[in-house]
């Protein structure tokens, strides 16, 4: 399975498909403020993983119930919540599928594949159950939860061995010493630019606005794009960086994530300044 999802990873075949479905994605979901939505910015989370809690935890109950006699009734409900909420959970995660790289997108491809196919099963079976034909409606049930966990797995795979939607510059605090480290001369540094410098090899961003200094990391939580390059912009009152690899925005005064596609905020370090050199540390 390994092997097969690593032939996946390089499968530029799938690149065709991929690149017009991800050109159709990018017209389709609009306004920035749609896309935020789906991107789960508002959470400080990505939204997808938590919506496909509903449909698994519903399919899932479902095939328990199936095997239980007595249970038609409940299980016909159980399989139509499952179908139903399907459905905005996958255009979250089209959502965060078009703005991925080109290898987790190949893979996020057979996983939407795979879970299309278990959706399409669960569609005939809420109707086979509708209609009295619970036998049918069972066994396409099965089928779908099947493909489903198959969907599942690969989506695992994207997740926790591609890296896809998790927070890219977490990690980077780990690669840190202990302790107050020096960074610059505070009569040195200029106000409302970006300045980049390293903390034991670990790049962060300073911005000074007044006597206040923030300091974040600077590889961008979303797919570790240089936010030291990137632009800073005015968004609803407050100085945000805007990376320059897929437009995510974090705010200069917290780190919190305005703009997606990264779901995750951009991690602040503590700062003090001691005779007049500023100074950070882990958080
Ligand atoms: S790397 Fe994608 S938005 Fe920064």
């Amino acid at each position: 399975m390994r092997a097969l999802l690593t032939k996946i990873e390089q499968a530029s075949g799938l690149d065709r498909v991929g690149d017009r479905l991800q050109r159709a994605v990018q017209a389709t979901l609009r306004p920035q403020r749609v896309r935020d939505l789906l991107h789960g910015v508002w959470l400080g989370h990505p939204l997808h993983p938590a919506m496909v809690q509903v449909p698994v935890g519903a399919w899932i109950s479902t095939a328990v119930l199936d095997l239980m006699p007595g249970q038609r009734r409940a299980a016909t409900t159980l399989c139509a919540v499952g179908t139903v909420s399907a459905l905005p959970a996958a255009v979250a995660g089209l959502n965060d599928w078009a703005a991925l790289a080109r290898d987790q997108r190949r893979v996020g491809l057979v996983h939407a594949a795979s879970n299309s196919v278990g959706l399409a099963f669960y569609a005939g079976s809420v109707a086979a159950r509708m209609t009295g034909r619970h036998n049918l409606g069972r066994t396409l049930g099965f089928l779908g939860l099947g493909a489903a966990s198959m969907g599942a797995y690969i989506g695992g795979h994207l997740a926790y061995k591609q890296g896809a939607q998790v927070n890219q510059s977490i990690s980077e605090l780990h690669r840190m010493s202990d302790g107050w480290h020096s960074l610059a001369d505070m009569a040195t540094l200029p106000q409302r630019q970006l300045i980049t410098r390293e903390v034991d090899d670990v790049s962060v961003i300073l911005y000074r606005h007044g006597d206040e200094v923030t300091v974040m990391l600077e590889r961008c939580p979303h797919q570790s794009g240089p936010l030291g390059e990137g632009e800073v912009q005015e968004i609803d009152g407050h100085a945000c960086v805007v990376c320059p690899w897929h437009g995510s925005a974090f705010r200069l005064n917290g780190g919190e994530v305005v703009h997606g596609p990264s779901g995750n905020d951009q991690q602040v370090l503590p700062t003090r300044i001691v005779d007049g050199v500023l100074e950070t540390r882990l958080p």
